[in-house]
């Protein structure tokens, strides 16, 4: 069969690297994709993720048997509606289903309809609204920007008046484009992050092995949100007691609520946990996979990737297993100097290679371009080395025994993944 995926990051290089494992995948085409992609033998077309005519015109003209659609935007934007319109499988939510994430407002309001544990919220359309409510509150709130805005929507703020200044950039100055019309203020919550991602058809729900991200950029969880520094699975905090819990109290309200609102959700949900003295509670859903989540994620699988998206563009997402190796993996993102502000790129990146042969490591491109034979940098986060172990610490000290063959000039990465999980 046929596969084109859609996107050139590191979870589209995992999620590629796995699909071509596939005995049912003859051959893979990734738009635009990325140099790693194309080293482990996927063929790049060079079209962008917002160019759905153009994509879903190569697909017919290509005879394209199954499209996976790896980011929120072209998501959000409706390729999934188009793919299918053309009869073709696919595998990703409409743009209905990607609302969850691409518009945090109406995901409040689902989670509040069915009484979700999630942080309490109110909307707000009105800046003076907006102002007056958060000067009212004694403590922490974390507004949000209800549209996409790249990872950055979000500001926590542990004093309320520290709140006014970024309503003021995302509702008035617009920093966030008419993302930051509506506006979530919600109540800061306090406690461990963790990642569950799901295969969702509609009705049935596979929830994947558990993941924890690294947001900030510091060592110590300190500095600016990224898109995120590194991950780890499993995960010590979520034992099989609160993974059922999960899904009991969560996946499955959510999944029947959006049935109920309109339809369907198929392909990946991400539920983005926080482990509060109360228990765990959404902070947020997505409608993809998680980057780099799904680097440690598919470094785990060990079934066939290929064989569990069809089941679940196919509705029959309950005929599948999905096989998961015990032991833990380790993913560490070597960054862009300077990222997330801004950053130099064209750099040439040496030891990738030398890396990549290690045993039990796998480094995923994220941010790179190839330029007169040579690889280069070519955004903030460049590379996910991922790396699995008997425990989580060998799975570490793997990761990071590869990291340091791997140079550029500016090169930047956080020294303590998955310490949380060691030291818990
Ligand atoms: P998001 O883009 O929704 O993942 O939010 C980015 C980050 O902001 C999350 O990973 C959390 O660390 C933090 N965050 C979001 N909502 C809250 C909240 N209600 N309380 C505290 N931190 C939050
Ligand atoms: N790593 C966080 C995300 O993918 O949203």
């Amino acid at each position: 069969m046929k596969v084109l995926l859609i996107g050139g990051g590191g979870r589209e290089h995992a999620l590629a690297w796995k699909l071509m494992q596939s005995p049912m995948c003859d051959k893979l085409y990734a738009a635009p994709g990325n140099p790693g992609i194309a080293a482990d033998g996927g063929e790049c077309i060079d079209l962008p993720v917002e160019d759905i005519p153009g994509i879903v015109n190569f697909a017919k003209e290509s005879a394209i048997d199954f499209v996976v659609i790896g980011p929120e935007a072209p998501l959000a934007a409706g390729m999934g509606d188009a793919v299918r319109e053309v009869g073709i499988k696919c595998f990703g939510p409409t743009a209905k289903g990607a609302r969850i994430e691409s518009d945090k407002a109406y995901a409040k309001t689902l989670m509040q309809h069915v009484s979700l544990p999630t942080a309490e919220a109110r909307i707000f359309t009105d800046f003076d609204a907006a102002k007056t409510y958060v000067l009212s509150r004694d403590h922490g709130v974390a507004v949000k920007a209800s549209g996409l805005a790249a990872g950055k929507g979000v500001i926590v703020c542990p004093e309320p008046y520290q709140a006014v200044k970024p309503l003021e950039e995302i509702m008035r100055d617009k920093i966030f484009g008419e993302a930051g019309n509506t506006v979530v203020i919600e109540e800061m919550l306090t406690g461990q992050e963790a990642t569950v991602l799901a295969m969702v058809d509609g009705r049935n729900i596979y929830a994947m092995e558990a993941l924890q991200d690294h947001k900030p950029i510091g060592e110590g969880d300190t500095g600016a949100n990224t898109g995120g520094m590194g991950a780890y699975s499993p995960v010590p905090i979520i034992d099989d007691e609160t993974m059922t819990r999960i899904e009991k109290e969560i996946l499955v309200p959510i999944v029947d609520a959006m049935r109920r609102d309109f339809g369907r959700y198929e392909g990946v949900l991400y539920t983005g946990l926080m482990f509060t003295p109360a228990g765990p509670k959404v902070i947020e859903f997505n409608c993809r996979f998680g980057d780099p989540e799904c680097q440690p994620l598919m470094m785990r699988l060990k079934s066939d990737l290929l064989e569990a998206m069809l089941a679940t563009a196919e509705h029959r997402l309950d005929e599948i297993t999905m096989e998961w190796d015990p032991r833990p993996a380790v993913c560490v993102v070597m960054s862009s100097g300077g990222y997330p502000g801004p950053y130099e790129k064209g750099i040439e990146i040496t030891g990738i290679e030398e890396a990549d042969a290690m045993e039990d490591v796998k480094v995923f491109h994220a941010g790179t371009a190839s330029k007169g034979g040579k690889i280069v940098t070519n955004g903030g986060r460049v590379l996910g080395v991922t790396a699995v172990g008997d425990t989580v610490a060998e799975a570490q000290e793997k990761a990071y025994g590869a990291v340091t063959k791997i140079n550029w000039d500016g090169v930047y990465w956080r020294n303590d993944i998955a310490d949380k999980a060691i030291k818990a």
